[in-house]
C-alpha cells in the first residue's frame, strides 16, 4: 500500500487518481458526514456549489431531505442546517437524505470523486478507516486534508498522521510516497493525546470558538467514538458501508 497525505486538495498531483481517498474535514464536514450517517440518515450527498444542492435537493418532498450548508463555519441562510455535527441527533436525520455544502470539504470530496473508493474520514472513526484500508488494501491510498480556502490545516493534517501511524511501518519505505506521511505522523505522535487542545490553537478551531462553537470542537477531537465508515457509492452520495 502506498500512501501519500495531502494537505489540501489545491496540492494534489494534476490527472492523477489514487485506487483508494480518504478525505478528512475534521473541522467539520467529514465529521458530520459520519454523525449523520451514524445517527440513521439514508444518505449524504455533497456539493461543492450550494445552487445545484437547492436544485437537486428541491426535487424531494420536505420530509424525506435536510439540506445541511456552511460558508466561513456559518450557516446558509437558505438551509435547515448548518455543519454542526451536534445537529445531526437521531431524532433529526434518521431515515433523511441529507445534502450538504461546506466551504472546504466538499470541495475535496469532489477532487477525489472519481476515485474507485472515496472514504470519509475524521478523529471520530479514524479507527474505522484503519481497518477498512489493512483489510482492503488498495495499492494506492491518498490521505487528503481539506485545510482552509486552499492553506495548511493542523486538524486535517493530524487525523491523517493518526491513520498512517496504523499502516506505515518506517523500516519499509515503500509504503511512503511524500514528506507530508512522516510530518503528519509526528503531529500526531505530539499531540495524541491533547486533540482538542491541538484544535483549539488550529486556525479554524478559533474561528468556531468565536461563534461559540466549542462544544463542537470537543465532539470533533474524540478518538474513534464511533465505528461507522461513510463510502461513497455513486458521485458524490455517501452511505455506510456494508461491505
Ligand atoms: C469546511 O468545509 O471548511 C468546514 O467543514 C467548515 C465548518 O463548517 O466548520
Amino acid at each position: 500500500m502506498k500512501i501519500s497525505v495531502y494537505y489540501t486538495p489545491e496540492s494534489t498531483p494534476d490527472h492523477v487518481i489514487p485506487e483508494c481517498a480518504v478525505v478528512i474535514d475534521v473541522l467539520r464536514a467529514t465529521t458530520t458526514i459520519t454523525t449523520a450517517l451514524n445517527n440513521g440518515a439514508k444518505s449524504v450527498k455533497a456539493f461543492s456549489d450550494i445552487d445545484l444542492l437547492l436544485a437537486e435537493s428541491n426535487q424531494l418532498p420536505v420530509e424525506s431531505r435536510l439540506r445541511l450548508g456552511e460558508r466561513g463555519g456559518k450557516k446558509v441562510d437558505s438551509c435547515d442546517l448548518g455543519n454542526s455535527p451536534l445537529d445531526c441527533s437521531r431524532e433529526v436525520v434518521t431515515g433523511k437524505q441529507l445534502f450538504i455544502s461546506t466551504t472546504n470539504g466538499t470541495r475535496a470530496l469532489q477532487r477525489v470523486e472519481s476515485a474507485q473508493t472515496v472514504i470519509a474520514g475524521a478523529i471520530i472513526n479514524y479507527g474505522a478507516v484503519v481497518k477498512y484500508l489493512k483489510e482492503y488494501k488498495p495499492t494506492t491510498v491518498w490521505l487528503l486534508g481539506s485545510g482552509w480556502e486552499g492553506g495548511y490545516s493542523l486538524e486535517d493534517t493530524v487525523c491523517a498522521g493518526a491513520i498512517a501511524s496504523e499502516l506505515v511501518d518506517f523500516s519499509n519505505i515503500n509504503d511512503i510516497s511524500n514528506d507530508e506521511v512522516v510530518s503528519a505522523i509526528a503531529l500526531y505522535c505530539q499531540w495524541e493525546d491533547n486533540l482538542f487542545d491541538l484544535f483549539r490553537l488550529s486556525s479554524h478551531g478559533q474561528r468556531l470558538l468565536k461563534l461559540n462553537l466549542e462544544e463542537d470542537l470537543k465532539y470533533c477531537s474524540q478518538k474513534n467514538l464511533i465505528s461507522t465508515l461513510p463510502i461513497q457509492t455513486d458521485k458524490g452520495i455517501f452511505k455506510i458501508n456494508n461491505k
